[in-house]
């Protein structure tokens, strides 16, 4: 494996920083320790990048971006920024770089861990041993389908505009990420689109069915209607291994399977490009939870997703399976341990800031990393 590995670590706004933070001792760890010899820079996006540049995004941000082997982002957006035009807003930020970097599929686990099995607010029967991947289209669909805007239609009357679009490369090139991931996990693959009204989900439909006929037959494939997805994921969700959907509902479904797991501080993601001739592929891999303006500052955010996330780049990009564990499971036996932020605290465990949160699971990796 070549000598430096170069991350760019982009905290952001509100929690994003504090969160980051901690990720960055277990980056430090993983050098000391495993030596791993990362070269790892910071940079700003979204709120924090509008206040020193004007802009969500600088045009040299998005060139180290490129320039990285994987982004570590933190969470962008909060309230001092809700006014400003649209384009211009945090959010436009990290939307740019997954469409620049052309990250078009994006990898939204949920798991239920044993020792959180009562942190979510069903039943442990329904979501005990949950393990699910939402894999979301994310460079297309209504996000970004022209055309696009707010017009005056006179009299008063105005008009917003935003088009639902996909291609057949962009279905196929998702799909395919979806049946090749399923094919090292439970071999499922859920495709949900709304095929009853919409022709871009109809489109959606022909085209993953397709390419599961042509190379996917090992594995199980299903579709379902958006609107049922949303109401199964909480009937029964274990029912389901990878799901694999558009940009929007790809929003709003892992949103709720986040919550089965009791806690958006908990949820980690990957976004991925194409694999380059090199073998290479951009990344990008951030919490699931956004800024949190409320909390930000106070050192009680959670964490974890960061990491998890951490753990993910390791894992997808780096291909350190053994770190991976590492951190996942040093996450595991601090909560086993009873250590609990906020968002997760439950009775007779130990309420603790981000800040030891992040100790602890800093011991846990020493401990584990000798025996
Ligand atoms: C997400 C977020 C973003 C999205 C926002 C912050 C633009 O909700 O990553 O899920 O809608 O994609
Ligand atoms: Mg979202």
């Amino acid at each position: 494996m070549s000598a430096n590995k170069k991350l760019l670590i982009l905290p952001g706004d509100g929690i994003g920083p504090e969160v980051m933070r901690q990720v960055r001792r277990v980056v430090d760890w993983l050098g000391r320790r495993r030596g791993i010899a990362f070269e790892v820079k910071e940079g700003l996006i979204g709120g924090a990048a509008i206040d020193a540049h004007g802009v969500p995004l600088s045009d040299a941000t998005l060139a180290e971006a490129k320039a990285s082997d994987a982004v570590l982002l933190g969470a962008v957006g909060g309230p001092k920024w809700d006014k400003i035009e649209f384009e211009r807003r945090p959010e436009a930020g990290l939307l740019r770089i997954r469409k620049d970097m052309e990250l078009f599929a994006n990898l939204r686990p949920a798991i239920v861990l044993d020792a959180l099995v009562d942190a979510s607010p069903l039943k442990a029967e329904i979501v005990k041993g949950l393990d699910i991947m939402i894999v979301r289209e994310l460079t297309g669909g209504v996000y970004f389908g022209e055309p696009r805007g707010i017009t005056d239609l006179g009299n008063g009357v105005r008009q917003g505009v935003n088009t639902q679009v996909y291609t057949t490369t962009e279905i196929q090139r998702v799909a395919r990420v979806a049946f090749e991931l399923a094919r090292k996990r439970g071999k499922k693959v859920c495709s949900v689109e709304k095929a009853n009204v919409m022709e871009s989900g109809l489109l959606w439909r022909e085209e993953v069915t397709a390419l599961h006929a042509a190379e996917f037959t090992d594995i199980e494939l299903s579709h379902m209607y958006a609107d049922n997805c949303a109401m199964q994921l909480i009937r029964n969700p274990r029912q389901f291994d990878v799901i694999v959907t558009d940009n929007l509902f790809g929003d709003m479904l892992s949103d709720e399977a986040a919550m089965l797991t009791g806690s958006l501080g908990m949820l980690p993601s990957a976004s991925l490009g194409a694999v380059d001739a090199d073998g290479r592929r951009r990344a990008l891999y951030e919490p699931v939870h956004g800024s949190a303006p409320d909390i930000a500052g106070r050192d009680i955010a959670n964490p974890v997703a960061s990491l998890f996330s951490l753990a993910m780049c390791l894992r997808y990009s780096f291909d350190m399976i053994a770190e991976a564990d590492l951190i996942e499971k040093a996450v595991a036996q601090v909560l086993k341990g009873g250590m609990r932020t906020s968002d997760i605290m439950a009775p007779g465990m130990a309420r603790c800031s981000t800040t030891v949160m992040g100790d602890s699971i800093v011991r846990a990796l020493d401990k584990l990393n000798v025996a």
